[in-house]
Order: C-alpha cells, then sequence, then structure tokens
C-alpha cells in the first residue's frame, strides 16, 4: 500500500490570500514575480471620500501599479487618546478604494510626514507634553510614536490590508528623510533610527518596510531615494532595490508665490532615466496633491492649493500633457518588466553624456538611449542604425531596434482650462449678503480674556493649535505727570507672529506679516497714550505651523516678545519693558466661537450697508449649486485674508467638492474677512476643459478628446511647419494645400475623441524643405 500525503488545497487556499512580497538588488517581488512598479502619491484628506474613486481610476488608466499616501497624525489623534478616522479621514476607506480598483497601496506611516502638512503631521499637544522633544530617543516622544504607530498598523491589519493578508498594501514605510536633518540630533539621532527599525519591524506587517533618505537604514529596511532626479541613487546593501519614493511632479506653492511648474518632459526624462539606470520602483509625489481644506496647510504660508502640478489637477482632471505623456512612458515600461527586472545589463558610452543601456535575456532585448546634454542633440549609432535622441532624452526601444517613445517627444494634447460662471446663478453681483462684525470689545477695551500670565508665550503653548488666534492683552497705567506721558511714544514688539494686528484702547494702530522667508520681525508704531489705563491688545495669528527641518517643532511661533513702550523727550529715550507684565490671554475668535458659519445659526446679520474694506468682518451669502458636474471653484476676487466656509465646511479657498453642496436648494457661504475686502466680486463658478491644442510631428497618432465633452469646433490647424504654442499657433513658411481645418472638423467635431494619424497620405505632403512637417491644432471644447 502506498499512501500519499495531500496538502495541497491547504497551500493552495492560503496562497489565494496572501499575496507575498519580498525582494532583492534586482527588484521588488510580487508573488515570485519581479515587478517593474509606479506608483502615484494621493492624500486621502486632500480631498473627499467622494473623489477617491475617481482619483483612483484615473491613477490606474494613467498606467500606475500603486497609490501611495502619508498618515496624518495631527488630523487622527488631534486630542491625546481622541481618534478621528470619519469622512476625509476615513483611511480604511481609502486603502479599500484602493483595493477595489486593483491597485497596491504603498502606506507611509511615518507618523512624521512633512508633505507641506500643519507640523509636519505632529499633533500640538504632543508638544505641549513635559520633557518632550520630537524625531529623538526622548522616552516620551517614542512612546507616543510607538502608540500610535501600534494602532495605525493594528486597524490595518484588522482589516487584512496588508498584502501579507491578502489586501493591497506592498510597502510600509517609519520616519520620513530622517536622514536630511539628524546631523543635528547627533548619536541620539542615529540611535532613533535603530529604534525606528527596531520598533517597525516589531510590528509583524509582513510586507518590506521603507525609509526614505536615511543612508544608514539598518537591514532590513529599504533604504529610497526622493528628489526630482535619483538615477545617480545606489542603496546602501546589495540586496536592497534601487526605489524612488518621491519623484516631485512639481512643487507645493507658498502664498504670494508663483504657480510652480515642472515639465512634462522633465519629469518623463527623470522617469525613462531611473528605469535606464536599474530602477525599479518610482513614486510620483504628487500624483494627485488636492486641496489643504480646514486648517491643515503646513508652513508657514503654504497655501490652501496643494494642486502641485502633479498629473491630476486640484480638482481631479487631468493634467495634459503629463498626465497622457506618462500614461505612454509607463505602459513601454511595463511592457517591458521581464527584460527589465531579469535580463543582464550592459551599457555603451558614446561621451557627451550619451548612452546605451541593454537589458537582455535570453527571449529578446530592450534598449534605453540616454542623451542627458541639455543643449545639443545626441546621434548615436547601434546595430547597423542610426538614431536622433534629442537633448535631455531618453529614448526607449522594446526591442532595441523600433523607437517606442522619446521623453521629449510630446503626442499627448495639451488641454487648457477655463472656468466658467456659475449657471444656476446670475451674475456674481445677485449674491446678496449680509454681514456683522466681529466681537472684539472685551480685548479691545477690557483687555480681558481666559487667563493670565506674566509671560509673553509661545502661541502654540497656550492654543495647543486650536485656533490660527490668539488675543495678548495687557493694560498699562501712567499717572497725570509720568515723564513717559510724551508726544513722541511708540510701541515696538519683537513678533513672530506670522500675522499681527495691534490695537491700543480700541484703536487699530497697524498690522504686519512676516515676509521673505523672515519670521522674525519688530513691529514698531507711534502710539498716543493717555493717563489712567490703557489697554494694548495684540492679534496674533498663525498662517501654518513649521513642518520642516530639525527640530522644527520648536520653532517659536506668536507674540514671543520682548514688548516695550518707548518714550522720547528731546534727546532722551525712556524704555518700559512690558514682557513680564500681566498679560491676558484669548484663543481664537468669538465669532468662531460662536459658529457663525452654521448655517442654523441664530446670530443676527444685517443686511444694511453692507461694509468695504472692513476689518475682521463676517459676511454671508446663499447661492444654488452650478448645474452639470464639473468642478466647483469659488472664486474669491476682492478679499484679503480669512476663511471661508460653505455648508460649515471649512474650506479656505478654491476647491469646493461637490460633496459639499446641496445639488437642491440653497447653500450658504460664509466669510470672515481679516484684513478688510469687497466681497461683492465673490463668485462660484466650474471648471472644465476649454481647448485643447496638440502639436506632433508625422507618423504619429495623436489623441484629441474634450473630457466628456464634446469638440465644438477646429479654431487651427494647419499641416507643415506652424510656428507658436497652444492659444498662439500661427501658419508657418510650409503647408499643405488640403484644408487641414476642413479635414479635422469632418473628424472630430461633435465627438467627444478622435484619434488622428498624423501622415502625408491624410493631410498631403507640403514641401517643407527637409525639415520634419508638423500638425499644429487647436480645438474648442
Ligand atoms: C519631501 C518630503 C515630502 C514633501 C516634499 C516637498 O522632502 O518628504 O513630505 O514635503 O519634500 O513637497
Amino acid at each position: 500500500m502506498v499512501s500519499l500525503r495531500f496538502l495541497l488545497c491547504f497551500l493552495f487556499v492560503s496562497n489565494v490570500y496572501a499575496t507575498i512580497v519580498s525582494h532583492d538588488g534586482r527588484a521588488i517581488t510580487i508573488d515570485g514575480h519581479r515587478r517593474v512598479l509606479l506608483s502615484g502619491s494621493i492624500h486621502y484628506p486632500r480631498s473627499t471620500p467622494e473623489m477617491w474613486p475617481d482619483l483612483i481610476k484615473k491613477s490606474k488608466e494613467g498606467g500606475l501599479d500603486a497609490i501611495e499616501t502619508y498618515v496624518f497624525w495631527n488630523a487622527h489623534e488631534p486630542t491625546r487618546r481622541q481618534y478621528d478616522f470619519s469622512g476625509k479621514l476615513d483611511l480604511i476607506r481609502f486603502l479599500k478604494t484602493i483595493q477595489d480598483e486593483g491597485l497596491y497601496g504603498v502606506l507611509r506611516i511615518g507618523p512624521y510626514a512633512c508633505a507641506e502638512w500643519n507640523y509636519g503631521g505632529f499633533p500640538v499637544w504632543l508638544h505641549n507634553m513635559p520633557g518632550m522633544v520630537f524625531r529623538t530617543t526622548n522616552k516620551a516622544f517614542m512612546d507616543e510614536m510607538q502608540n500610535f504607530t501600534t494602532m495605525i498598523v493594528d486597524m490595518v491589519k484588522k482589516e487584512n490590508l496588508f498584502a501579507s493578508q491578502g489586501g493591497p498594501i506592498i510597502l510600509a514605510q517609519i520616519e520620513n528623510e530622517y536622514g536630511n536633518v539628524m546631523g543635528p540630533y547627533g548619536e541620539s539621532g542615529k540611535a532613533y533610527i535603530k529604534w525606528c527599525a527596531n520598533m517597525a519591524q516589531s510590528l509583524d506587517v509582513g510586507v518590506p518596510w521603507i525609509m526614505c533618505q536615511q543612508n544608514d537604514a539598518p537591514q532590513p529596511m529599504l533604504n529610497t531615494c526622493n528628489g526630482f532626479y535619483c538615477d545617480n541613487f545606489v542603496p546602501n546593501n546589495p540586496n536592497t532595490p534601487k526605489m524612488w519614493t518621491e519623484n516631485w511632479t512639481g512643487w507645493f506653492k507658498q502664498w504670494g508665490g508663483k504657480n510652480p511648474h515642472r515639465t512634462t518632459e522633465d519629469v518623463a526624462f527623470s522617469v525613462a532615466r531611473f528605469f535606464q539606470r536599474g530602477g525599479t520602483f518610482n513614486n510620483y509625489y504628487m500624483y494627485h496633491g488636492g486641496t489643504n481644506f480646514d486648517r491643515t496647510a503646513g508652513g508657514p504660508y503654504i497655501t490652501t492649493s496643494y494642486d502641485y502640478d502633479a498629473p491630476l489637477d486640484e480638482y481631479g482632471n487631468l493634467n495634459q500633457p503629463k498626465y497622457g505623456h506618462l500614461k505612454q512612458l509607463h505602459d513601454v515600461l511595463h511592457s517591458m518588466e521581464r527584460t527589465l527586472t531579469y535580463g543582464n545589463i550592459s551599457t555603451i558610452d558614446f561621451g557627451n553624456s550619451a548612452s546605451a543601456t541593454i537589458y537582455k535575456t535570453e527571449e529578446g532585448s530592450s534598449c534605453f538611449f540616454g542623451n542627458g546634454n541639455e543643449k545639443s542633440d545626441a546621434t548615436i549609432s547601434f546595430q547597423g542604425e542610426s538614431y536622433v535622441v534629442p537633448a535631455w532624452s531618453v529614448t526607449i526601444l522594446p526591442d532595441c531596434k523600433n523607437e517606442a517613445y522619446n521623453t521629449a517627444k510630446i503626442t499627448t494634447q495639451t488641454s487648457m482650462m477655463v472656468k466658467k460662471p456659475n449657471e444656476a446663478e446670475d451674475t456674481p453681483s445677485t449674491l446678496k449678503w449680509s454681514w456683522r462684525p466681529e466681537n472684539m470689545d472685551n480685548f479691545l477695551l477690557k483687555g480681558k480674556g481666559e487667563s493670565t500670565q506674566t509671560q509673553l508665550f509661545d502661541q502654540k503653548v497656550v492654543t495647543n493649535d486650536q485656533s490660527d488666534y490668539l488675543w495678548y492683552m495687557t493694560t498699562v497705567k501712567f499717572k497725570k505727570r509720568d515723564p513717559f506721558l510724551g508726544k513722541n511714544m511708540s510701541l515696538r514688539v519683537n513678533s513672530t507672529a506670522h500675522v499681527l494686528h495691534a490695537f491700543v484702547n480700541g484703536k487699530h494702530i497697524g498690522s504686519q506679516h512676516a515676509e521673505n522667508d523672515k519670521f522674525n520681525y519688530v513691529f514698531e508704531k507711534d502710539v498716543k497714550f493717555k493717563s489712567g489705563r490703557n489697554v494694548i491688545a495684540l492679534l496674533s495669528i498663525t498662517v501654518g505651523l513649521a513642518n520642516y527641518g530639525a527640530f522644527f517643532e520648536s520653532k517659536p511661533a506668536g507674540i514671543t516678545g520682548p514688548i516695550f513702550i518707548t518714550g522720547r523727550n528731546g534727546d532722551e529715550t525712556i524704555v518700559k519693558d512690558l514682557s513680564a507684565h500681566k498679560w491676558s490671554y484669548k484663543t481664537g475668535l468669538i465669532g468662531f466661537e460662536s459658529q457663525l458659519f452654521r448655517t442654523e445659526s441664530m446670530s443676527k446679520w444685517s443686511v444694511e450697508s453692507v461694509p468695504f474694506n472692513r476689518t475682521m468682518t463676517w459676511y454671508k451669502t446663499t447661492f444654488k449649486s452650478p448645474l452639470g458636474n464639473d468642478p466647483v471653484v469659488v472664486d474669491l476676487m476682492g478679499l484679503g485674508k480669512g476663511t471661508a466656509w460653505v455648508l460649515q465646511s471649512n474650506m479656505l479657498r478654491y476647491h469646493v467638492p461637490r460633496s459639499f453642496l446641496n445639488a437642491e436648494g440653497d447653500n450658504t457661504l460664509v466669510l470672515f474677512e481679516e484684513m478688510g475686502g469687497n466681497p461683492s466680486l465673490v463668485s462660484f463658478q466650474t471648471t472644465r476643459v476649454g481647448s485643447v491644442c496638440a502639436n506632433v510631428y508625422e507618423k504619429n497618432i495623436i489623441e484629441l478628446s474634450c473630457d466628456r465633452k464634446s469638440i465644438s469646433a477646429i479654431k487651427f490647424a494647419s499641416f507643415g511647419n506652424p510656428d507658436g504654442n497652444c492659444g498662439s499657433f500661427v501658419k508657418g513658411t510650409c503647408e499643405s494645400s488640403n484644408n487641414t481645418v476642413d479635414i479635422l472638423t469632418q473628424e472630430c467635431v461633435g465627438k467627444e475623441k478622435c484619434s488622428i494619424d498624423v501622415s502625408t497620405e491624410k493631410f498631403g505632403a507640403p514641401d517643407c524643405t527637409g525639415a520634419a512637417r508638423r500638425l499644429a491644432v487647436e480645438a474648442i471644447c
């Protein structure tokens, strides 16, 4: 008798559920296959749950394999041991949306995020714990970090979301770019990183842990690279694959700064170059940047928009040509997955920064021809053929013969977005406003807050960051004959308030804000003090707490002093130091406390003589939700600085996700204006593709698409050597005699998209004296 033990079905069952993620020096391996992985960052609280399925679907269509996100500690644990995972903070729902779309997830728990997020993601209560120092071997810090990290891991495990449990998460991250700032932490910093690694490892997530920008990352942590280019990166262990956790698709924006832009060609170049040089995992930071709702923007002075010039714009629209050009690149790289991850690598150096890299397996080879020279094109001779590789570009030939892609040759359309007035509403001037002043009497005239101290405190310590606003108030008494009471008196405040408004005896004497990245300054104004009691009330405002740098948690905010009154009498100057006076503190503003932004608020609003250019003023109006489903924008034209609420959601500026709006009936917009503004110019709009353009060489196929709207007209088309850019194309010196506009009108107008073969068969053969022929077209959506 022979018996056979059978265990196959058991093995089979467990294989169905668990995905095994491992790695070797070449690549991340998933269920036994080395992978070329393309990933993109989408931070769940920077959009709404209603937007997630569409964003993730578009990411998948854009050729991504994985979505990456940080976890935002201060959003989830705003008060110690009180957690919030609701709405935009529903991390589990976000991860499940990724899973539903069949993508992988990369979970960067940190819990330090940076990310231009308020305080880098740390809760301010953490800073206010006794003896606390962040990101070093400080027991109080490590206990709290471990508590939060463990809680997140447990939550994710409970839902079986790690790949080891059959879920989507293939990688987890601990800390973030600590290597960039660890110098000042000395030996403690080194010990801290070891502790981070052990702590993470002990959580037993069943997938590899990564540490970015950490050259001394202890095994088995995978050290990864962040930057605009990572092709030169070499991991610290031969067993670690070459991975890029942040390829910056653009950049963040600061108030008053320019809109950041990184060219599509350059992003594509950096990715192709990375894979040419043995890269295996590339994550776009950001793939969708989104919006900093509420008070989540870091800083100081990070804007509410976190668009980032990412492939999906703030509203979730395709940012073309970036999205499409990268999608083509992803498709080509995926088609070469096997050769790239198993092939033998050889390189040929042609000099002048030109090189070829050949990946060869028994089944075939794939090639990259790179030209790192920024100015001159390279001509590469390879296996009897000659190839022109434009300056600063990479050509990819999946079969080492035919060029399938070049990073500098864009064949994707450019989309020009337009903003349309709210069609459900008449003109903006029909928004009917009511108003009320911020009630400041107790502070301005009485100097009365909720606590007193004979010291000037850092704003964070007093407010716990529950509000941007903190009043610092004191009273100063002068006798009639006080030698101080002269004509030439002034108030001098050494300030680290991002914005400061100063009042004496109820009168606004001036305002100042930090400028040019200098966050400490001196505010000085002449003041007439009276004999008897004088009230000095200083309103300090934060505009996002610092999120980066060694010991950033201790960067001062608020009015840390000293504060003086000076009196000049002829040559004599008398100085009175108020710093150790009795200071009365009040966190927040009355209008916020009485929740004037709530629709059901019973407070009185006046429709009479709505003021313009009045500081500290509340405004309210109602509006109808714009028709259709294009993303909604509120244009706060005419306003200064403040906060806006739509249906109680504090959204500050710009994108108003439709899930914030009542589709039927009235919506309420409440504004708090600090500096003085004119609300009559405020309007609601929708944003959509207005026109699309392409400028493509012959022998390419170009697709024009108005993103679910039909193409209504061809505004410009020329096949030859046209000049100019989208919106300003002009005919060149040669042009086909066929009517290009007519041909394109027939093929495209009335359709949502059309595909055009740019060829002489279709458009005729203009004689452009040897120069390559191009089709330039601008279509109106
Ligand atoms: C990195 C950081 C990210 C983000 C980025 C700039 O250094 O890891 O969180 O801050 O810079 O957008």
